[in-house]
């Protein structure tokens, strides 16, 4: 290693010794940590911060002490206490990880980048994180924080996504060849609470002295994106479908595609398009006088705006049905994603 990266690796791991963040997954300083508390975590802060992982972290821990409690747990109750993370299908393939984990490899998770990789929701950078973390395995993870600190350190002026494999070069060739694990969080750190997307902190930073970006640009230029593309918006009716009981209809979704799995207001398929009612009908449950609500329900998924009109309708006892008739005390007892509680929330508006 070069002695400019070797002093570089040095001051990052002497400022994690005095500033490193206390987290509940990490070992102490020296300590090996434990596979499984990494893998969890790091599943769950994908695209999601700390601070909210930290209370589903614990509950995680306290319910299923052990990757075998895990794996023998039953998907649903692991989505019910996945709900607020988001992105159920790594909830999905955390269950389904656990199993393989339980079955297949004796309950221990592998000890090199190349064998996790091989695990279900296991990428390049969590394949890495839990290499370099739990292992001590020579590792480069590059998370969103890692990808901005070595942007701005080498100011990479060509824009992300293009310019991924080099930032993942770099920080390969940044990566000391001791402390491995405490390198990457040191980086973690530094990328959530000083290196920030805005305003970063560069007078407290331990690479400021070697960072390109501060010393011949604007360090928030960095890094370069692409400028975004349009989301498109998509359309579709929800149908509250109210029985005899009172009851409201609920239904899984199919397994495959968005919110593959999960419980949802049956609703027509969403397109992009103005939305129409009466094509909308073709797709109901079942044939009945339904009635338009008034307004919109909206929600923004990562690729596409989502725009919902709910129409509602009884039906009678002797009409059966398939799907969960679920009372209006009960809807908390289903793991509904944050759409559906919209439009739960909505349809009661309306309704009362
Ligand atoms: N973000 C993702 N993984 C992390 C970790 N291990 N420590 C801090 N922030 C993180």
């Amino acid at each position: 290693m070069a002695s400019h990266n070797l002093n570089i690796s040095e001051n990052v791991l002497s400022w994690y010794d005095r500033h490193r963040r206390h987290l509940p997954w990490r070992a102490a300083p020296g300590a090996q940590a434990d596979p499984y508390l990494v893998w969890l975590s790091e599943i769950m802060l994908q695209q999601t911060t700390v601070a909210t992982v930290k209370t589903y972290f614990e509950f995680f821990l306290k319910t299923w002490p052990r990757v075998t409690d895990l794996a023998a747990a039953p998907l649903d109750d692991v989505l019910h206490a996945w709900q607020g993370l988001g992105y159920y299908a790594r909830a999905r393939n955390l269950h389904k990880c656990a199993k393989v984990i339980a079955t297949e490899h004796d309950g221990r998770f592998p000890n090199n980048e190349s064998d996790l990789l091989g695990l279900p929701g296991i990428g390049p950078y969590t394949a890495a994180a839990i290499a370099a973390i739990a292992f001590g395995q020579k590792a480069s993870p590059v998370d969103g924080n890692i990808e901005r600190v070595v942007a701005r350190l080498y100011a990479i002026s060509e824009p992300l996504p293009k310019s991924k494999p080099k930032i993942v070069e770099m920080a390969q060739s940044l990566t000391p060849d001791k402390r491995v694990g405490d390198y990457a969080q040191a980086l973690m750190d530094i990328g959530a609470t000083i290196c920030t997307p805005k305003k970063p902190s560069c007078s407290l930073c331990p690479l400021s002295d070697s960072c390109k970006a501060t010393s011949t640009a604007v360090p928030e230029d960095f890094p370069a994106r692409e400028p975004k593309k349009q989301k498109p918006t998509r359309r579709g009716t929800a149908f509250w479908l109210v029985n005899s009981e009172g009851e409201i209809l609920l239904r899984r979704r199919p397994e495959k595609g968005l919110l593959g799995g999960m419980i949802e207001v049956p609703s027509s398929d969403w397109r992009e398009g103005k939305n129409s009612l009466k094509k909308a009908f073709d797709e109901a449950p079942l044939t009945a006088a339904w009635e338009k609500m008034p307004g919109k329900v909206r929600h923004t998924f990562t690729h596409f705006h989502l725009e919902i009109e709910v129409v509602s309708g009884t039906c009678s006892a002797d009409q059966s049905i398939d799907g969960i008739w679920c009372r209006q005390t009960e809807f908390h007892q289903h793991a509904l994603p944050t759409i559906m509680k919209k439009i739960v929330a909505h349809a009661l508006k309306h309704t009362q």
